[in-house]
């Protein structure tokens, strides 16, 4: 099955543009929001804006993108976190301006404001929401370095709690903590569900392929199936690379339905 809308959640590379390129110019329909590593070792703020140029309409920092032909959209979080709390690199302030907390959560919301109520509500961030644990091995937990802390976004976080009085979100998918943790500790929870029943994904399967013990290349992608506006599956997948799922992680949904 070919997917409606392909999500990019950014540090696609370390600056290197052929990547963005070949991605902006991929036939299908996508969102992308950048990460701390793309600006490369650029602080002037240059790289990142010909990185914004090549994804032009298709880069969904702090706004929400639309598409004619689907019903659904894509919210956008504040691009190039390294999480942490809340702090802008030097680059994103020579691009953005001096874009303050309260200024990116109500940018958040104002966007997930304009998603009509039969969509599903999808939010799109580099690195996720602090709230999620502070163990090394929490969705957003800093794994590097003791103590381990909670290094999820204090600017997401206060936008989805927000957001939350009018709707709760049905996903919030986002990348930067890779999911096996620092000198072999063990991987970490990718997937969860919140009490309100938002489901959050680390999509940060770092590297993005590997081969198995057959010797077998596998290519990895997270997948998520909405019924209407209704998340049905949400799911790690592991595809050969003429795109078949050889091994599947699923998250388990309340009152699972078929898709
Ligand atoms: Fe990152």
């Amino acid at each position: 099955m070919q997917p409606d809308l392909t999500l990019f959640v950014g540090d696609l590379s370390d600056g290197d543009l052929r990547l963005t390129r070949r991605i902006a110019a991929l036939p299908t329909t996508k969102a992308v929001i950048l990460g701390n590593h793309d600006r490369g070792g650029d602080r002037s703020g240059g790289l990142l804006r010909q990185q914004l140029a090549l994804l032009g309409q298709h880069h969904c920092g702090w706004t929400r993108l639309t598409w004619d032909h689907l019903p659904v959209s894509i919210v956008g979080a504040r691009p190039c976190s390294a999480g942490g709390g809340f702090h802008l690199s030097k680059a994103v302030q020579a691009v953005y301006g001096p874009v303050d907390l309260q200024t990116s959560v109500d940018r958040i919301v104002a966007a997930a404001a304009e998603v009509p109520s039969d969509q599903p509500l999808i939010v799109m961030a580099h690195c996720g929401p602090s709230g999620l644990g502070s163990d090394p091995e929490s969705p957003c937990g800093r794994d590097w370095k003791k103590p381990a802390v909670d290094w999820g976004d204090q600017d997401l976080a206060l936008a989805l709690d927000r957001i939350s009085q009018r709707r709760h979100p049905d996903l919030v998918v986002f990348g930067h903590m890779h999911h096996a943790l620092k000198r072999g500790s063990g991987i970490r929870q990718s997937m969860l569900r919140n009490r309100s029943g938002t489901a959050f994904l680390n999509a940060a399967c770092v590297p993005r392929s590997g081969v198995n013990a057959d010797g077998l290349l596998l290519l990895h992608l997270s997948w998520a199936e909405f019924s209407g506006s209704r998340l049905c599956c949400l799911a790690h997948r592991w595809y050969t690379p003429d795109g078949v799922v050889r091994h599947e992680e699923r998250l388990a949904l309340a009152n699972p339905q078929p898709c």
